[in-house]
């Protein structure tokens, strides 16, 4: 019976999975841990609103069970020491140098904190890989345990090890239900108690038809499986939005009637300015990696294909506009209404918004951008300047500057054009006769998320793009 756990690494997944957990489980102690001192400052904030990771319910969820049985700490290693079974929960990026840069996953800090549990643990210890790793990744992790096992550390028993892989399927801005009410829980194995002892965490609130057991490899590969193949359709269907535009086809009417084809099925078919988020492409060029690795250059090429498509989506927007707007934006405001990655979420990884703010700002326009959730030093982090008034040589310099601004009002006061980035529920409430006369005629409306009132934005005079509307 499991009664202690530690969970390395208190980020998006670590903070809402160990708190979901601790508060079905009222008779396990959770630690989380991170080196980071701030986050963990941030998640022992008496102020609720102010937790580091933003997750609609999140708050409530945190606030039932910290100080109970749910604690955040620096004290890596009496966590490690104290635990029945530790997650490792920690950042898997993609590498930026050396062998794989800008493919394959950099496991510095999953080797590191295997290395933190070997030196720590007391007794009996179950290592679970929480984070999405290559498969075979458990082969490194059981190694650098083995390398501690039967030594003893200060008054306790000989340790032993068994490594159980338990990828986290969560999506952002619905972690909480994803986490109450997941289609799946999947853990990989070859310990059979072990697989069993954490079965029966989950079996706290998760039906036993969705505890689903594999080996080992099996359950790492579905990971970046599962992430592929939804990536996959997202590109598909913004492949499909271009030739929507070009054709007179609407995308939204092509992904209702292939949608409810059962074989197809209705999610993951809303065209937009292309998936962001920290995994979907990390996790692919990982995928990519791997099959070339294994010498599999035609599997390599394919899944390749899919992150090429989603690039391409996101300059396609950028230029589209600049064509929309007599081929200059030189100088022009433009409204900029989401940066987070998808709505519910202050995570701006991979954005979509980043990369189409970077080419409009490098053909000279002067952006306003709104969102709700993402402060101005997270996007001047992401855009790589400072935020700006105006051009210092003048309008006309070719200089592109950009603002954060409290309200869609505040953001089109003078705007040629309104561009929409992510889907808050919000601007589908956008009031267009006040919004419309703000801005310098004619005036341009593009909706990448397909969210807005457009027959209202054209009553009150505005010039309409959405995506994948011919
Ligand atoms: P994150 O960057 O938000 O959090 C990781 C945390 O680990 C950081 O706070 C970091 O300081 C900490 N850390 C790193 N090394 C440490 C060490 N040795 N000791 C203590 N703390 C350490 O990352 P995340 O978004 O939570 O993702 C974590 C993993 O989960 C990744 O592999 C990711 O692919 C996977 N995943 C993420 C999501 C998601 O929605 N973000 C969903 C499913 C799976
Ligand atoms: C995704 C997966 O959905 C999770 O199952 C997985 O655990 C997680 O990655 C992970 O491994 O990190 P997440 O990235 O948080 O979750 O959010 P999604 O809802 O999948 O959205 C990803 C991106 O695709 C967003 O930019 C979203 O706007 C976009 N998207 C999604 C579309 O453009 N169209 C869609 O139909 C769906």
């Amino acid at each position: 019976m499991i009664r202690t756990i530690c969970c390395i690494g208190a980020g998006y997944v670590g903070g809402p999975t160990m708190a979901v957990i601790a508060d079905r489980c009222p008779e396990v102690q959770v630690t989380v841990v991170d080196l980071n001192q701030s986050r963990i400052d941030a998640w022992n904030d008496v102020d609720l609103s102010k937790l580091p990771v933003y997750e609609p319910g999140l708050d409530q969820v945190v606030g039932r069970c910290r100080g109970r049985n749910l604690h955040f700490t620096t004290r890596v290693e009496a966590a490690i020491a104290n635990a029945d079974m530790v997650f490792l929960s920690v950042n898997t990026p993609t590498k930026t140098k050396g062998v794989g840069a800008g493919q394959a996953s950099d496991l510095r800090w999953i080797e590191a904190s295997a290395r933190q549990v070997a030196a720590c643990a007391q007794g009996h210890t179950i290592v679970v890989e929480k984070s999405t790793l290559p498969v075979r990744t458990a082969d490194t992790v059981k190694s650098i345990l083995s390398a501690a096992q039967g030594e003893v550390a200060g008054a306790g028993s000989p340790k032993t090890f068994s490594v159980l892989s338990n990828p986290e399927f969560l999506a952002e801005g619905t972690a909480i239900p994803d986490l109450e009410s997941p289609d799946r829980v999947l853990i990989g194995g070859e310990d059979p108690a072990a697989i069993e002892s954490l079965a029966s965490v989950y079996g706290n609130w998760v039906p036993q038809e969705r505890i689903l057991r594999t080996n080992l490899w099996s359950s790492e590969l579905s990971k970046l499986t599962a992430n592929a193949f939804l990536a996959q359709r997202i590109s598909s269907i913004n492949s499909i939005a271009a030739l929507c535009e070009a054709t007179g086809a609407d995308v939204n009417e092509v992904a209702h009637a292939i949608g409810t084809d059962t074989r197809i099925g209705p999610k993951f078919l809303k065209a937009g300015p292309g998936f962001g988020g920290s995994c979907f492409q990390k996790d692919i060029l990982n995928l990519v990696y791997l099959c070339g690795h294994y010498g599999l250059s035609a599997e390599a090429a394919y899944w390749q294909s899919v992150v090429d498509l989603n690039t391409w989506q996101q300059d396609r927007i950028a230029q589209l506009v600049v064509q929309r707007l007599f081929g200059t934006v030189t100088g022009k405001r433009i409204a900029v209404l989401g940066f987070a990655f998808k709505a519910d979420t202050n995570d701006t990884r991979e954005a979509p918004a980043i990369r189409i703010c970077k080419d409009l700002l490098e053909e000279g326009a002067q952006l306003a951008i709104y969102d709700p959730k993402v402060p101005a030093y997270q996007m001047g982090a992401d855009l790589a300047t400072e935020p700006q008034d105006a051009p210092t040589g003048g309008p006309l310099s070719g200089e592109g500057v950009w603002q954060r601004v409290a309200t869609p009002a505040e953001a089109v006061a003078q705007a040629d054009a309104l561009l929409i980035l992510t889907e808050w529920a919000s601007f589908a409430q956008l009031d267009w006769a006040d919004l419309a006369p703000r801005m310098r005629k004619p005036a341009w409306l593009f909706d990448a998320r397909s969210i807005a009132d457009l027959a209202a934005a054209r009553a009150a005079g505005l010039q309409v793009w959405r995506v994948g509307c011919g």
